[in-house]
């Protein structure tokens, strides 16, 4: 028998030492519905763009309203959707990276410290790539070289990001044991229940 007996278990724990889950609710409906249609409309726009058709423009114009959309419910959504829920900084993903050289786990309810840089990153970065692809449909900015080449090294940027944020995703669900792209669709997490923040 264990000092202390079978009846002592260490607090959130079932007393095998499995952690006592609970199911939160996290991300609203408009943070899937964004996120899944500028997954979908960044993967159409990334591959496809006739310059003869109007696709490639009515969807990169829908994915920047989507965006604008999305930072303003930053401001004035729900709690995990705001800006402030996730604020970027430094220190707390240098943090978050000790946590995974040292094994600590530390299950976020909203965004992680990384996780929040990138999806600064990503936000940023289809703004850059929707402004001057809108800018190359102008009179004044038709046929300019620089814009044409700020675009599609952003694109390039963006992929690079898409990837590395993908493998980030599965890498932190795999290290915490949940399933994070799930709760991007379903809205719920599932974290270790005496974690209150
Ligand atoms: C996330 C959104 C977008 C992505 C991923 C994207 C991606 C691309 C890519 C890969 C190219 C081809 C570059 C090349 O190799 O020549 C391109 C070209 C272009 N894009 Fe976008 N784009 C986006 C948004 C937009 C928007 C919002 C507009 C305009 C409203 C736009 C207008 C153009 C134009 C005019 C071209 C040049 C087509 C040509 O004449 O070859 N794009 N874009
Ligand atoms: C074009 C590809 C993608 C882009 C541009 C993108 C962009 C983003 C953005 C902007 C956010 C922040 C969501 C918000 O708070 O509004 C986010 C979060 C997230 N994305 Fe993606 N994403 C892409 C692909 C994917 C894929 C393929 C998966 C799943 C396999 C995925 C899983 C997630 C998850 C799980 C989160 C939440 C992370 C967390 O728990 O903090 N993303 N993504």
């Amino acid at each position: 028998m264990r000092p202390g007996g079978p009846h002592v278990r260490p607090p959130g724990t079932f007393g095998d030492g499995r952690a006592i889950m609970t199911d939160i609710r996290v991300w609203d409906p408009l943070v899937r519905v964004f996120h899944w249609s500028l997954v979908a409309g960044f993967a159409a726009n990334a591959l496809f763009n006739d310059p003869e058709g109007k696709t490639h423009e009515v969807i990169g114009l829908a994915i920047l309203g989507l965006v604008a959309l999305r930072v303003l419910w930053g401001f004035v959504g729900p709690r995990h959707a705001r800006f402030s829920d996730f604020p970027p900084s430094v220190s707390a993903s240098l943090g978050q990276i000790g946590e995974m050289a040292t094994g600590r786990k530390h299950v976020h309810r909203g965004h992680s410290p990384l996780g929040a840089l990138m999806i600064y990153n990503l936000l940023i970065v289809m703004l850059v790539i929707g402004v001057t692809g809108y800018m190359m449909t102008t009179l004044a900015f038709f046929g300019v070289g620089w814009v044409e080449d700020v675009h599609e090294a952003a694109v390039l940027w963006a992929e690079i990001s898409v990837l590395a944020h993908v493998a980030a995703v599965f890498l932190e669900s795999r290290r915490l044991g949940i399933n994070l792209p799930k709760s991007m669709v379903t809205g719920y997490k599932r974290i270790p229940a005496d974690r209150k923040n």
